[in-house]
């Protein structure tokens, strides 16, 4: 079989392919033949050393789906034939996260997913919506349950709650569908109006270009008649943060998600507990969210959105488009 390691973590030219033996399952492991794949902005620091320790020869990718072909001993939660994903972290499986969890995370700690077979716990996975097709399927385990984790569990999202998105990204637009399920007004923002066009067929209701106005916080305001939002789900990190508190409403929730300004930065305090901000750290999510969260999507018929698909051997493509940032919801791989 066929798989993607990074020889080294030097950046996209550490992507090779190599031939390996089919692996087999031990007791309490499934075999998958994986069949489609996703990528997250997380490869793309994987690759570049950037994100915890890096480890030469990893198998990347924490997003990939495929059929089960072999179970080992003992193994009853899911059968040969099933249509499944890995979770992102092999060892949260519900309630808090455990403080070891990100020893688990596929593609980063552990080898991921962007091999043509894969073995992993038959604890580590979770059966996938029937109507999905398999690249929308693949765009589920890192963004769209980050997504959930950050709006139903952890800021309790309600129906006429207003919800911002920032940019247009795996984990922005997936949110954007999961705020409108559950009955909010939203409003996107994003460097490029192309894409806002995109964001409004997905549903929002309000957008804003942040490169045109860079006081995004104040279209915010005025869209809300001054009150401010009552969730902005925050995948800037320190470059956004402080609009970000500016634009929600007293008691507002600040889900902090992203990196993509940065890991570090200076952050106005007293904005957070003048205006009682609720600010939850989100790190992806458990199995039992992932469950949760694909009940709901099987029951809405919501389809994640794949802004381009490409071939299991175009993987280097696939991560060059994800880095141009010329994408607009998930990119895609499959056989
Ligand atoms: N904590 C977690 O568990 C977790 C899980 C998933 C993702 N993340 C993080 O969340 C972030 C998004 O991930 P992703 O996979 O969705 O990324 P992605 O698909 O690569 O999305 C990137 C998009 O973000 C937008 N963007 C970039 N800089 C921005 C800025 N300063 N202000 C507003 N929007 C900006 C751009 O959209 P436009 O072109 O439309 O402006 C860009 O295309 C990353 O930092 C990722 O590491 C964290």
């Amino acid at each position: 079989m066929q798989r993607y390691e990074l020889a080294a973590v030097t950046g996209l030219d550490s992507l090779t392919r190599v031939e390996r033996d089919v692996p087999r399952p031990g007791p309490g492991q499934v075999l998958i033949r994986t069949t489609a794949w996703s990528l997250n902005y997380r490869d793309l620091l994987v690759a570049g050393g950037r994100y915890g320790p890096p480890r030469a020869g990893c198998v990347p990718l924490s997003d990939g789906v495929g059929v089960i072909e072999e179970v080992g001993a003992g193994v009853t939660r899911v059968a040969v034939g099933d249509r499944v994903a890995g979770i992102f972290m092999q060892g949260w499986i519900a309630g808090d996260i455990p403080g070891d969890a990100g020893n688990t995370a596929l593609g980063g700690a552990i080898d991921g997913m962007l091999s043509e077979y894969v073995v992993l716990s038959a604890e580590g996975v979770v059966k996938v919506p029937a109507h999905l097709t398999d690249a929308e399927a693949a765009s589920l385990p890192c963004a769209a349950v980050t997504a959930w984790n950050a709006l139903v569990r952890e800021s309790g999202i309600r129906a006429g709650d207003t919800v911002v998105l920032l940019g247009t990204g795996g984990v922005s637009l997936i949110a954007l569908q999961f705020a409108k399920l559950h009955g909010a007004t939203t409003i996107v923002t994003s460097s490029s109006d192309a894409k806002l066009d995109i964001a409004r067929r997905l549903g929002a209701d309000h957008t804003v270009n942040y490169r045109a106005q860079p006081d995004w916080d104040r279209a915010v305001l005025d869209i809300t008649n001054g009150r401010g939002a009552d969730i902005v789900v925050e995948v800037g990190g320190p470059g956004t943060f402080d609009k970000s508190l500016a634009a929600l409403r007293p008691g507002g929730h600040l889900p902090l998600i992203g990196v993509l300004t940065g890991v570090n930065g200076a952050v106005s305090t007293a904005a957070i507990l003048r205006k009682h901000i609720r600010v939850h750290g989100i790190y992806v999510g458990s199995r039992e969210m992932f469950d949760e969260m694909n009940r709901a999507i099987a029951a809405s018929g919501l389809r994640p959105p794949v802004d381009r698909n490409f071939g299991f051997d175009d993987a280097r493509a696939a991560y060059e488009h994800l880095e141009r940032a010329a994408h607009a919801g998930k990119v895609t791989l499959t056989r």
